[in-house]
């Protein structure tokens, strides 16, 4: 029905680390040529829990970015902007809040488990429980189908399914839809509008998917209908009212985490990450002094890659025949640990100089990165506008 966007955030917390890439970002890179991408500097959301500390927010978000480019998010291809630069979010939030009942947002698990693990902070702020419907506002003003995410955050855009479903029930349904949509439906032409009835049918009274599969098609390509009718359409299909915002998807990131040095999560809390553009010359000594398994104590002494962080590491950065080299090496004491994390500090350094020789572009010039950014806003901030058109004209408050 509308693009298949795609849209991700990230709270602007500081440098970011490999961890990040090998979670987030690098899914992020590959989706830009796939999908029209949003990804945006959920500052708004870093307040939540350092609102505190505004300081660093902006500081941080202008590194996020930075890491963004370094990484390989291409401006060309990917809407780069800054959440509070797009005030729009902010009204869809306040909107959306007058129909979310306290009862989900209190049951999300990020709510308490978050208030548990940051109990050095007070977060007994409405900003902080309504973190998850700011999140929805996020992604539901762009209407997007599918929102890139780690598991953690699953809950949290099976919440804003909810809160689409929700306002499309209560504000799809005007008065005389059925007629509105047939008319709509008329406004097809005869041929596409017979098959629409057929489609229509199949799905409801068969619950043929490929039958709505194909509607959904017909829709998408026919030319002359509002954007009224079209989402008339595409509720009268599934019996609803009209769909003014779309239930997403998740796209979970793939399993290629990379754990911290220690083979914790790589967090900076832990204070064992490396830093996406950390010198060459700190990232070997880090990963030559890494922890390994704690029964080679000598040289001779044989050991299980199983109980050693540096295995994780070649299970992200190796091939399989350095990987069988590991796996032999380490359990016959064929291979001492310095010569095993050699090829981990190649892949490390192989992977970051291209990060850092992108970056450096933007360090030089930061006009550069403030231009993709503004770019970006207005991109994002017309979109975001179209969507808030329509929610205000449901809501009441056309004001025409
Ligand atoms: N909550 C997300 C996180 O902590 C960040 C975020 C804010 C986000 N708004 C979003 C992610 C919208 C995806 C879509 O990682
Ligand atoms: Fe770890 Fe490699 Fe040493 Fe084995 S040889 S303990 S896998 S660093």
């Amino acid at each position: 029905m509308y693009p298949e966007r795609v849209v991700s955030g990230m709270r602007p917390t500081g440098a970011l680390h490999l961890g990040h890439f090998h979670g987030a970002l690098k899914n992020w890179v590959r989706l830009q040529s796939e999908y029209p991408c949003l990804y945006f500097v959920a500052d708004w959301h870093a307040l939540t829990t350092h609102y505190e500390e505004p300081e660093v927010v902006e500081q941080n978000a202008w590194e996020m970015v930075i890491d963004w480019l370094a990484a390989g998010i291409d401006p060309a291809q990917a809407t780069l902007f800054i959440q509070s630069r797009v005030p729009e979010h902010a009204e869809l939030h306040t909107l959306l809040s007058m129909i979310t009942p306290l009862g989900w947002l209190e049951r999300v698990p990020t709510y308490k488990d978050q208030q548990e693990r940051l109990a050095d902070r007070d977060l007994s702020t409405y900003g902080f429980l309504g973190y998850p419907l700011l999140q929805s506002a996020d992604v539901l003003i762009y209407r997007a189908k599918y929102v890139p995410v780690g598991e953690d955050q699953v809950p949290h855009v099976e919440f804003m399914r909810e809160i689409a479903r929700r306002f499309n029930h209560i504000f799809g349904r005007e008065p005389g839809f059925e007629e509105k949509a047939k008319a709509a439906v008329k406004k097809l032409g005869s041929r596409k509008a017979k098959l629409y009835d057929q489609l229509r049918t199949r799905y409801q009274e068969k619950g043929d998917e490929g039958a709505l599969e194909s509607a959904r098609a017909l829709l998408d390509e026919a030319q002359n209908l509002s954007q009224g009718d079209r989402e008339r359409l595409f509720g009268y299909l599934e019996g609803g009212g009209r769909v003014i915002l779309v239930e997403p998807d998740v796209l979970l990131t793939e399993a290629s985490r990379l754990p911290g040095l220690d083979g914790q999560k790589m967090s900076k809390s832990y204070n064992n990450t490396i830093g996406l553009r950390e010198d060459a010359e700190s990232v070997t000594r880090k990963i030559r002094t890494m922890p390994t398994d704690p029964a080679r104590v000598k040289r001779t002494d044989p050991g299980d890659p199983a109980k050693c962080p540096v295995w994780q590491f070649h299970l992200a950065y190796s091939d399989q025949r350095t990987k069988e080299w590991v796996q032999q090496g380490c359990r016959t004491a064929g291979i001492g640990c310095l010569e095993c994390k050699q090829p981990v500090i190649d892949a490390v350094l192989a992977e970051q100089a291209p990060m850092r020789e992108r970056a450096q572009r933007y360090l030089d010039d930061p006009t550069l990165v403030k231009n993709i950014v503004a770019d970006g806003c207005d991109k994002a901030r017309e979109l975001a506008r179209e969507t808030m058109r329509e929610v205000r004209e449901v809501m009441g408050l056309a004001y025409s």
